[in-house]
């Protein structure tokens, strides 16, 4: 997958995001030919047990990245900028984006929408990066926006909404993320412009969907999202697993004459002798 596929499946077909912060889910996702891996700063969440995206910087987001891009062959691979790479050292969002690109192989970078969204982001185009903006709900901000809720429930904020996304498209975004934006908005807005719009929590009308990977396989428990659709319990199974691994060692059923090896019974006779 590259920049121009993604965009030409616009009106063609829907497209499919999942976010991957490691080498063997990476691999899973990749095999399973979905267009785009988001190395996301819900990093910090659902992997490193941090209360909040703006915990995490650049070392650990590129450390991911690195796994992730070593395990893909297929989908394109975005790095998610954290916070402090380029809204509070907004200087060096550049120097930043370019990181993911030359030591991660990541082939495009994700930017939350903040009060200079629009000038970083044509830095970062301008130096040949390609970037997928994110409205509505940024986590990053959420202190700014009235915490983590629905974005855009007013004519005046939807009006806002739609302006950024026409913004970021005149930029040179090639997508843009809606998370947490009512369906008739997103909607609206995926009509308006001609790059396609990823959702989350925005409807069935948006150009494509993204989930975060722990989110709906399962395996993070601390608070279910109501966008978030479970497609397996991978933690009740997990749980399972590890509960009969406990029971076996302790009732000495595993490992079996199957998980041991052998030395013939001359050798362990010699042993004997001496
Ligand atoms: O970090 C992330 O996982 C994201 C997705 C929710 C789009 O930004």
């Amino acid at each position: 997958m590259n920049i121009a596929e993604i965009i030409a499946l616009k009106n063609k077909r829907k497209i499919t995001m999942l976010t991957a912060y490691d080498y063997p889910m990476a691999s899973l996702v990749d095999k399973a030919g979905i267009d785009i891996i988001l190395v996301g700063d819900s990093l910090a969440n659902v992997v490193l047990g941090l209360e909040s995206t703006t915990q995490v910087g650049m070392t650990e987001m590129l450390h991911h990245a690195k796994a992730v891009t070593r395990a893909v062959k297929n989908s394109l691979v975005v790095g998610d900028m954290p916070y402090d790479s380029y809204q509070i050292n907004s200087n060096e969002c550049v120097k930043n984006a370019k990181r993911f690109i030359q030591e991660a192989n990541c082939q495009a970078i994700k930017l939350e929408w903040f009060e200079h969204c629009l000038e970083v982001t044509e830095q970062i185009i301008n130096a040949g990066i390609p970037v997928m903006g994110h409205i509505g709900l940024t986590p990053q901000t959420s202190d700014k926006i009235g915490g983590f809720i629905v974005q855009g429930k007013s004519a005046e904020a939807a009006k806002k909404l739609i302006n950024q996304a026409v913004e970021l498209q005149k930029k040179g975004c090639f997508a843009i993320v809606l998370e947490c934006v009512p369906d008739k908005i997103a909607e609206l807005i995926t009509k308006k412009i001609s790059i396609p719009t990823i959702g989350i929590g925005a409807g069935v009308n948006c150009d494509g969907q993204v989930l975060v990977i722990n989110d709906m396989l399962g395996l993070f428990q601390r608070y279910t999202p109501k966008f978030v659709k479970k497609y397996i319990d991978l933690a009740a199974l997990i749980s399972k697993a590890l509960e009969d691994f406990k029971n076996e060692v302790t009732q000495e059923k595993f490992p079996t004459h199957e998980h041991s090896f052998t030395i013939p019974e001359e050798e362990l006779k010699k042993i004997n002798e001496n």
